[in-house]
């Protein structure tokens, strides 16, 4: 696609059924983030999710999704500690959810273990600038790679990361003219999230998206609908007409 000058949507779904609408939807990419520890989870960070829960969401998306590519992001310590662990957590995660790649977070620190999970046929998607397990290190979710120094650093980790075999990569909160330079420096395609209009693609949660999430407004997000409003109203109405003794009618009832 990236070749072809084709921008490719990517999105989040956590289970069978949002599954399905998206991969309906049309996008190209299905993401099962490690963001469900916090958007359905209510866990203050990435951290806690454990390869139990990407498997058992990824096996549901699985279940909804035709058409799309879908990967699944490996969760904190299920690929750092080794190779090994890597290989087999990564293995684990293609057998058991029958996903077409995973995603992991990590620079050229994670170049070797890229190589190993490549040559072994995973394919991977890489994940620079914020990196959400990194928080603590990072100081908090920040815009990655505002000054010369550090944009220098994400472009070196982008290369390192083409270079070890990431078919693409996804640039979290980086300025739109670094995350530009990378994409245009790389024949595996970006995909922005908080990264400006420069990228190959875009991917954005998908909660977020439909306002569903509607306690998070981060700058980079625009909410395509207000369902977390059309929640409560229904639920509202629902409640009210129970309680008033106008559900269920003559016509729900047997
Ligand atoms: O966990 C996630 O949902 C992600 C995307 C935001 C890129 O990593």
């Amino acid at each position: 696609m990236k070749q072809a000058g084709k921008t490719i949507v990517c999105v989040t779904a956590y289970d069978a059924l949002f599954g399905r609408l998206v991969d309906e939807a049309g996008v190209d990419c299905a993401l099962v983030g490690d963001s469900l520890n916090q958007v359905l989870c209510g866990e203050p960070s990435t951290l806690s999710a454990t390869l139990e829960q990407m498997i058992y969401h990824g096996r549901a998306v699985r279940r909804g999704v035709q058409r799309a590519l879908l990967v699944i992001d490996m969760p904190f310590l299920s690929y750092q500690v080794s190779r090994e662990e890597a290989v087999r957590n990564c293995g684990r995660v293609m057998k058991e959810t029958g996903a077409q790649a995973v995603k992991l977070e990590g620079g050229a620190a994670m170049a070797d273990t890229i190589r190993a999970l490549v040559e072994i046929g995973i394919p991977v998607m890489g994940h620079i600038g914020l990196t959400p397990q990194s928080v603590h290190a990072l100081g908090g979710y920040r815009v990655q790679g505002r000054d010369d120094a550090t944009a220098q650093r994400l472009e070196a980790d982008a290369k390192a990361l083409e270079e070890a075999g990431c078919f693409s990569i996804v640039l979290e909160l980086v300025p739109a003219a670094v995350a530009g330079r990378i994409s245009k420096a790389l024949a595996i395609p970006t995909i922005g999230i908080g990264a400006g209009a420069h990228c190959d693609g875009q991917v954005l949660v998908l909660h977020d998206l439909l306002g569903l999430n509607d306690a998070f407004e981060p700058k980079f997000l625009k909410r395509y609908a207000r369902l977390a409003a059309d929640v409560r109203q229904a639920v509202g109405t629902y409640a009210a007409e129970v309680r008033g003794g106008t559900y269920p009618g003559p016509e729900h009832s047997f």
